[in-house]
């Protein structure tokens, strides 16, 4: 009988590609869903072989979360998900709870399914309202308006244990008072977790293309500046803690335990579509990718019985970039052991500079040093 409390935690990534309407900002592996029921019924049964093929490679795991991410997995029949989460519980022990996550976004038709997906053992939402404000809305060719958003945020908080909500910042004529305002109102919405992110301009989006024809232009440097020191300082003042860079959370139970996989450095197994995974394979550390295409990932489990067409395995060097820039995204920060491959030759100035503090063995970057994460990673891993 394996001792599920004395195993290394594993965290199952599931990915559903398919949305009703792609966004022009998004560059995520998506398809547009066109209902086509033969098709994602395969993929179900190629994302549970999948599954069962890489928890024999690592069976010796405690299953810590599911996350059904997307595209919009909240699009997937219910029944579905229901057996893919009991799935991974049989492959892998687990001490109880584990926190079973889905991405949706907030269209009536979904908010209508929420009570069939907590049935189905999801005990976390994780609602892409983005913004509360039409306009906004409409400028994020999103297909729901922000009456809708709350009215899914109301269904949700009742239906799941756990409500997080996902906003974007950082749009065309957006003042710090209006974002401000808008990030109160989402808090009064019953969540416990809130993710805000700045809107990138991802190349080749029509969001890319349309900047660079001049039709609009994106929040500068110091908006940008002064809307993120807005976030950190309204979340705070309504009680959520900035535990990573984009992710504010209502005391620590909170937290997202699946993101916590990531930035720990935890293994984490990647089905479906263009899933990355990250194993531990006879001690090596192992990236996985999978083919990004569905019919190609389909063909792919039916020829080798895995999803994965991309296998790394990941030398010293680079396993300790990859905790740097994860790690330091966290108020955990990371181990300084884990760190040994890299020089860290600017250590002592960073931290004269107070832009990371050294803390019982633990690198942690500062509030100042996160504003500026990526200049304090490359200056130490260079
Ligand atoms: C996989 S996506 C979304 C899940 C869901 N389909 C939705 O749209 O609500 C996860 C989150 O990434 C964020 N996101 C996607 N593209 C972005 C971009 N270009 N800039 C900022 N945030 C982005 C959005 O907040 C989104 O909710
Ligand atoms: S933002 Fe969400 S709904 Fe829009 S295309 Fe990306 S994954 Fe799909």
């Amino acid at each position: 009988m394996r001792q599920a409390e004395i195993l290394a935690p594993v965290a199952v990534y599931i990915h559903w590609p398919y949305c009703a309407r792609i966004c022009p900002y998004c560059d995520f592996n998506v398809v547009r869903d066109r209902g086509r029921k033969g098709e994602q019924a395969d993929l179900v049964a190629a994302i549970a072989r999948d599954l069962q093929a890489q928890a024999a490679l690592i069976p010796d795991r405690k299953l810590v979360s599911v996350f059904l991410g997307g595209g919009t997995p909240s699009l997937m029949d219910p029944a579905a998900a229901a057996d893919l989460v009991a799935l991974a519980r049989r492959l892998w022990p687990s001490d109880g709870e584990i926190e079973v996550t889905l991405e949706a976004n907030p269209t009536d038709a979904e908010a209508g399914r929420f009570d069939a997906f907590a049935q189905a053992g999801v005990t976390r939402l994780s609602l892409g309202v983005q913004s509360l404000d039409d306009a906004a809305l409409a400028f994020l060719g999103r297909n729901h308006d922000a009456a809708e958003g709350r009215r899914a945020a109301e269904v949700a908080a009742k239906a799941f244990p756990r409500l997080s909500l996902d906003l974007i910042y950082a749009l065309p004529g957006q003042t710090p008072e209006a974002w401000a305002t808008e990030l109160r109102t989402a808090a009064a919405l019953g969540a416990e977790h809130v993710s805000p992110y700045q809107l990138t301009l991802e190349p080749g989006t029509p969001f890319d293309r349309a900047v660079r024809r001049g039709r609009f232009a994106p929040a500068d440097p110091d908006l940008a500046g002064s809307l993120y020191d807005v976030t950190q300082e309204t979340l705070e003042g309504l009680g959520f803690e900035a535990y990573e860079v984009s992710n504010h959370a209502r005391g620590e139970a909170a937290r997202s335990r699946h993101n916590l996989a990531y930035w720990r450095g935890e293994d984490y197994v990647g089905a479906g579509p263009g899933a990355h995974g990250r194993l531990t394979l006879d001690g090596v550390r192992t990236a996985t990718e999978a083919a990004k295409g569905v019919r190609d990932y389909i063909a792919n489990v039916d020829a080798t019985g895995r999803g994965w067409s991309e296998r790394e395995a990941l030398g010293p060097v680079a396993r300790a970039e990859e905790r740097l820039i994860m790690g330091l995204r966290t108020l955990e920060g990371v181990a300084l052991d884990e760190l040994a491959p890299l020089p860290l030759h600017r250590l002592r100035d960073l931290e004269a500079a107070a832009l990371v503090r050294l803390i019982d063995g633990r690198l942690i970057a500062t509030a100042k040093g996160r504003v500026v994460l990526d200049r304090v990673i490359s200056e130490l891993a260079t």
